[in-house]
This record gives C-alpha cells, structure tokens and sequence, in this order.
C-alpha cells in the first residue's frame, strides 16, 4: 500500500522530535500502522537543520497554508502552537478534506468544540493525544480503555514546568526564577511563562480530560486557575510536617449538582503515589467506578515524549483512514449528540478541605476567635499547629487544617478572620484533596 503523506507544520522542539522519531523507527511505525507513514513536506519559519538529520531531503517551506493546501497531503500534523495562525490552519485543513494532527492543548481546549464540529461535519479526523500530559496515552486511556466507566473525579499533575519548580523548591531551597530558566532552557515551558505557573497550561489539559471523562463540551472559561507563586518554603514544609505534600494539581469531579473543574495548589497525603510525582514528570490519577483508581505516569513535557503521542496518533488516524466515520471513536469520548449539559461549577460551590496559614499575635485567646469563627460556619478542625516566629516578626504563623466544606462558607470565615485585630495580612488557603480511592 502506499505510504500515507504527512506535512508537518512546526519543526520546533516537538516538531523536530516528531520528524525524528519517524524516521528512525520508520520500519517498526510501518509495521504498526499497515503501511508507511512520510514527512513529505514541512513548513518552519525558522529550524536548526543539524538536529534533524535527513531534513535536506524533504521540502520546508516558511507557507505553512501552503502545505495545508497541497492535494498530495494526506495528514497535517499542526505543531506551531498558540490561537493563531494555528486555528485558521487547522480549519483549512480540515475543509480541504485533511485528518489533523495536533499537540495543541491551548487550541483545542478554546477552539474544540468548533474544530470537532468542522471535522464531524467534513468526515476527517483530529487527533490531540499529544495535548495533554505529553508523552502519557492518557486521552487513549480516558476515551478507550475506561469506556466501561462511570468516571467519579480526576487529579493530575499535568504541567511539567510547575511540578520542577515546586519539587526543586521542597528539595534543594532553590530560587523560583533560576528554576524556571532552566525549564525554559530544557524546552519543557510554554512561550509564555506564565502558562505554566499561573496554572492556565494545566487548565487548557484539565478542560480537556475533563470533557472526555463526563462527556461535556470543552469550557475552558469555567475552570478555575490559581498559580504557585504565592507558595512560601515555609508552606512546603509546615505541610511535610503535617503528612502532606503540596502540588500544582487539575482536578475534575462530577457531583449531583455538576462538575468541579479547578486548577490550585493541593495538599495531598504524602502517602499517595501522586504526592511523589517529581521533577518534570506528569501523572493522572482517575477514579472509575467499575476498574476503581488508576494512575498513570510518565513524561509530559519534551521532544520525543511529546513526539511519541503524536506518531501514535499519527498511526491511529493512517489505521482508521478508510474506517466510515460513523464507526470512529468521537473526538470527545461520547457521541457527539449525546454530550451532557451538566452545569460546571462556581467556584464558590465546590467542596474541599482546606490548609489555612495565619500570622496572629501571641496572646491568649487569639486562637479561640478563630476557631469560634470556623465553629459558627459549620467548619470543623482536623488539625492545628502553631510554629515559632519566623525571624524577628512579633507574630506567629498558625497552621490549620480544616474537614471539607463548601468554598464559600470559606470564603466567608476567611473575611472574617483577616478582619480580626490580632491577625496580620492575609490568611494563606491552599485547598487539599485526600484522594481516597
Ligand atoms: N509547558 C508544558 C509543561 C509543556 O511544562 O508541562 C507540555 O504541555
């Protein structure tokens, strides 16, 4: 059979690790997939040829509408990246007849709905395994493997960049900014970096998983985003003495009323496998009702762990190519007339435990205020510390954990106790999830 064409669009860090991984187990992809798969033409507005050996032999190009234009092509596989020109390139293509690639977490969790209508509408495909947790099959695992499932919640580590910061903060003390530059320089963070510590790259992955795992349209506007920046050393490591350790987590859940949708810094129980995901390492904890919790781990950021989710798409779309449409597996897991309109949450209805830090001054009684106002909203102590001033300051940090409650009766407590005279400044909320299975 004759090798099915690819142009591909992007030969930057994930770009030139596809061309790479293509190539070099060519044979073993043919294999797979029941016949070749070639770059026959690619478009770059600026690449490095000497990291791509055998690129001379092919055509690149700075028209990337160009290829997307070509008949001969039967794939593109989009890896510029960011809203523009990328949707418009991904429509054309898509109303040119083309099957699409894509790693493009931001576009899909905007722009997904549409280009899943589009494609819908022209008979191709899209794949994006690729756009969420990197090198991790987890959209596979997610739409195919827990089809049987009535999926509950989902907590994942899913932004490499936040979870190298956090762990080099916790294990070697070093400096936020130095530990960004080196992810930036290792090719693991976002153009922008406030994509990764600002939590909106986990958002774009979260809004995703979560429409495959309850079968709801993409609504990135109604995932909740809160970065690591406001994280002290001293957080960290009240926490470790507490059992817990702090991470970056998305987290998804359905509940009777609907769907929690979040992004924040979370206690979890050091005992978890989860708490002990480090370094750039991604991994996605998934509570189904029938197989129970399951985990998966791996590399979600980089050339060719990146690469590996796109070539496997790469060869699920060339297996399926001739499949009727009808008997694909939809783009978001459930058919598309039979996605739920299922309310995501507000913020303020969700449930959760909670890490409070107070800086309150050291006289009898202190204490008792606070723990009156929690008491008179319904808030229930799990636990309490009380550490030594930090330096010369006249006030000492309190830390308590709280049961779960409903944020906004938090919210209110959290007013409440910021207003009393013997606090200072703002009480510190780190939300916290034991992850029960
Ligand atoms: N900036 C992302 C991360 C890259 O750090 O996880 C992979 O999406």
């Amino acid at each position: 059979m004759k090798p099915v064409k690819v142009g591909l669009l992007g030969l930057g860090t994930v770009g030139g690790g596809t061309f790479n991984v293509l190539r070099r187990n060519a044979q073993e992809i043919a294999r797979r997939a029941g016949r070749g798969i070639e770059i026959s033409r690619a478009a770059a507005r600026e690449y490095d040829p000497a990291g791509l050996p055998g690129i001379e032999a092919i055509e690149v190009s700075d028209d990337a509408f160009a290829v997307v234009d070509d008949p001969a092509i039967d794939i593109v596989v989009e890896l510029i990246g960011g809203y523009s020109p990328a949707l418009e390139l991904v429509l054309k293509a898509i109303d040119n007849g083309k099957h699409v690639v894509t790693a493009n977490k931001a576009l899909i969790a905007l722009h997904g709905n549409e280009i899943f209508a589009a494609a819908q509408e022209k008979g191709v495909m899209v794949a994006f395994e690729a756009a969420v947790a990197g090198g991790i099959p987890i959209i596979k695992a997610v739409r195919e493997g827990l089809a049987a499932n009535r999926i509950e919640w989902l907590a994942g580590i899913i932004n490499g960049t936040g979870n190298f910061i956090l762990t080099e903060m916790r294990d070697k003390g070093r400096d936020f900014d130095e530990v960004l530059k080196e992810a930036q320089a290792l090719g693991y963070a976002e153009a922008d970096p406030t994509f990764d510590v600002e939590g909106i790259d986990a958002a774009h992955k979260l809004t995703i998983l979560a429409s495959l795992a309850f079968g709801i349209p993409l609504q990135f506007d109604r995932c909740f985003t809160e970065g690591i920046g406001r994280i002290t050393r001293e957080d960290v490591s009240y926490a470790e003495q507490l059992g817990y350790r702090i991470k970056h987590l998305g987290f998804a859940r359905r509940t009777a009323a609907g769907v929690e949708m979040r992004v924040h810094p979370t206690l979890i129980p050091e005992r978890r496998l989860i708490a002990n995901v480090d370094g750039v390492m991604n991994a996605v904890l998934i509570k189904g009702d029938a197989v129970g919790p399951t985990l998966y781990y791996g590399a979600g950021a980089g050339a060719e762990p990146t690469a590996s989710a796109v070539v496997a798409d790469l060869v699920d779309v060339t297996r399926v190519l001739t499949a009727d449409p009808e008997n694909r597996v939809p783009h978001l897991a459930f058919q598309p007339d039979a996605l739920s309109d299922i309310p995501v949450l507000a913020m303020a209805d969700i449930e959760t435990a909670y890490y409070l830090r107070l800086c309150a001054v050291d006289r009898p009684g202190v204490l008792a205020e606070v723990t009156r106002i929690l008491g008179d909203l319904g808030i229930s102590i799990e636990a309490i510390l009380q550490k030594e001033p930090v330096g010369e300051a006249a006030h000492v940090p309190i830390i308590l954990l709280t049961h779960r409650v409903r944020e906004g009766q938090m919210n209110q407590a959290i007013e409440k106790i910021e207003a009393l005279d013997a606090i200072e400044g703002n009480v510190t909320r780190i939300r916290l999830e034991h992850l029960n299975a």
